[in-house]
């Protein structure tokens, strides 16, 4: 349920009904109404700004307006009181017992009116490079996207748009023909950095590797089965990471080169439409337009040797979207030095008449940070891999329990090990850079992870200890149950906002508020206690019942797991 929406709802059908206003409420004034939950809400649950919007309209000062309205909104039977403040803001105050009602019996189903089918697009991973730091963001905040948009009844389709087509190949197989076969992962990814950081000395080897790409894209027997050997150890290593960080499977593993297939249908394409140019040897489109006050280089559709490029994948990764899923939206979310390209790729797409229809939109991360504010190294100076950077989080975990006395098994370590990282990454506005401290991320107090999932196997312990029941009985509620309840039933809300702004981190803020919330009631409201009566026993376990379910939602939508006991 969205309470917000509910009482939105009814304070303006209401506000209709009255005979003196309700010619005055036009669209445009409905478009300005704001109706809030104010930051603190001493004076009321809700508050709304409407009675200001009237003034000029209706002739009369906001205060008096007000009046009028106050009158009828005190009608609304689940309305406890409506008061006037400052200027003629409304406040509106909700019965306890209606915030019950709808909190401890809200089973948390969504009320999307028009389900959207979205494609999404992260991950993003390469053959021949182990997955690094730099590749957290895009994972973990796609999946989560992803979850928050499925939870809302959206058909979305996940695509990981593996960089397994270009230069890299040819370096690779370069490689293999001098030194021989890879026999595991660990040597395909030695290779690719080896041979490029020949390709920069060596320009003979350079232009080799390019000729062998050029080559492996246009059939050549020999190059593909080197690249069939090497390919399947890449994406099993990928697979198996991705396993460990709890990520939904991917819809499709449909990368550079899978998408290569549609290439000739959209070179056709663009040649009809007259928007190829020669340049060097190179195709380009030129996507520059007379508004623009900043850099905006061409597309590069075909490179000088003749290679399918990053940018050919891209552009014809839209027309087989569009063409097979006819999403309503493709979203991007890679780091924020790809912007340029989504942009030029967006404007291209555009010009070859594709996705009319579809918002293209491109979500860019700022970069995770070591203390210096310089891209986060491992001690030794090195770009951790992922699996290291769960590996580095896990040890500290477990230095942090054993401190503690406890001894808690490898699998919960590596559970609160993964909601630290995770949890660290979502909390993080998307577009800002992030500082990675070990430390901070781990601690079991304040916004993290473990935190987090200690509120819910806290909660899960009292309801597994008790037979008794929950339920809501007479019993009035006190401030910090009230202030509780009243979240819980904003959750909806949140992940529908977190969900229309492409910003998981909205959903995390909220999981740690709300833990903040529970563990407050916690403190003041004890449960289990001899002197607690069994009425307000039931109430409390109720509150208790449905803060877990709310809470494992969240934990759930952001893809972390809590364990049993830490
Ligand atoms: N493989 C690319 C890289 O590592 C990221 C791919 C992002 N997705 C896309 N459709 N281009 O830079």
């Amino acid at each position: 349920m969205n309470i917000y929406k509910e009482i939105s709802n009814a304070v303006i059908s209401k506000i209709k009904e009255i005979p003196e206003i309700k010619d005055y409420i036009t669209p445009q004034i409905l478009n300005n109404t704001t109706i809030e939950i104010p930051k603190v809400r001493d004076f009321g649950d809700f508050s709304t700004n409407i009675a200001m919007l009237l003034t000029k309209s209706v002739g009369k000062k906001p205060r008096e307006i007000a009046d009028i309205l106050v009158s009828y909104l005190r009608q609304i039977p689940n309305i406890e009181t409506v008061s006037v403040a400052g200027p003629g803001f409304i406040n509106i105050k909700l019965k306890d017992e209606y915030i019950k009602k709808s909190a401890l019996t809200d089973d948390l189903k969504p009320d999307t009116e028009k389900s959207q089918k979205i494609d999404l697009d992260y991950g993003g991973y390469n053959v021949g490079k182990n997955l690094h730091i730099g590749h957290l963001r895009t994972t973990v905040v796609g999946d989560t996207f992803n979850r928050i948009a499925q939870f809302l009844g959206h058909k979305t389709k996940s695509y990981n748009h593996m960089g397994d087509w270009g230069r890299p190949m040819g370096l690779i197989i370069a490689w293999v023909l001098e030194y021989g076969m890879p026999e595991n992962v660990d040597d395909v990814n030695r290779m690719y950095p080896a041979s490029s950081a020949r390709a920069k000395e060596d320009p003979a080897w350079l232009e080799k590797a390019q000729k062998i790409t050029v080559e492996l894209q246009n059939g050549n027997k020999e190059y593909k089965k080197i690249y069939d050997t090497f390919i399947p150890m890449s994406l099993n290593q990928v697979n198996g990471l991705l396993k460990r960080l709890n990520i939904l499977t991917f819809d499709e593993n449909k990368g550079e080169r899978l998408i290569a297939e549609y290439v000739p249908e959209v070179q056709n394409i663009l040649n009809q439409k007259g928007i190829i140019e020669h340049s060097d040897g190179a195709e380009i489109i030129s996507v520059k337009q007379d508004t623009d006050t900043e850099p905006m280089p061409p597309v590069m559709w075909k490179s000088s040797a003749g290679a399918q490029t990053y940018a050919a994948a891209d552009l014809t990764a839209v027309y087989y979207r569009e063409k097979t899923d006819n999403p309503d939206a493709i979203v991007y979310f890679t780091d924020n030095r790809q912007t340029l390209h989504f942009k030029q790729i967006f404007r291209a797409a555009r010009m070859a008449g594709f996705a009319k229809d579809i918002e293209l939109q491109h979500i860019g991360f700022g970069t995770i940070t070591g203390a210096d504010g310089k891209p986060f190294k491992t001690r030794d100076g090195n770009v951790p891999s992922l699996d290291e950077m769960i590996n580095i989080v896990a040890d500290s975990v477990r230095t942090r329990v054993n401190d503690s006395g406890k001894n808690l098994p490898d699998e919960t370590i590596e559970e609160i090990a993964l909601a630290a990282l995770k949890f660290n990454d979502l909390m993080h506005d998307v577009k800002s850079d992030y500082i990675f401290d070990v430390d901070a991320v781990t601690n079991f107090e304040g916004r993290t992870g473990p935190y987090i999932l200690y509120t819910a196997v806290r909660l899960n312990s009292i309801l597994k200890k008790t037979s008794e029941k929950a339920e809501i009985t007479k019993v009035d509620l006190l401030p910090e149950e009230r202030d509780l309840l009243m979240f819980l039933l904003d959750f909806n809300r949140i992940v529908e906002i977190s969900f229309e702004r492409r910003a998981p981190y909205i959903l995390a803020n909220y999981a740690y508020d709300l833990c903040k919330l529970i563990n407050t009631f916690y403190h003041t409201c004890p449960i289990m206690r001899d002197d607690i009566s069994s009425e307000v026993k039931a109430q409390r376990l109720a509150i208790v019942k449905q803060s877990l379910r709310v809470l494992s939602q969240a934990i759930n939508l952001m893809g972390l797991k809590f364990p049993e006991e830490m």
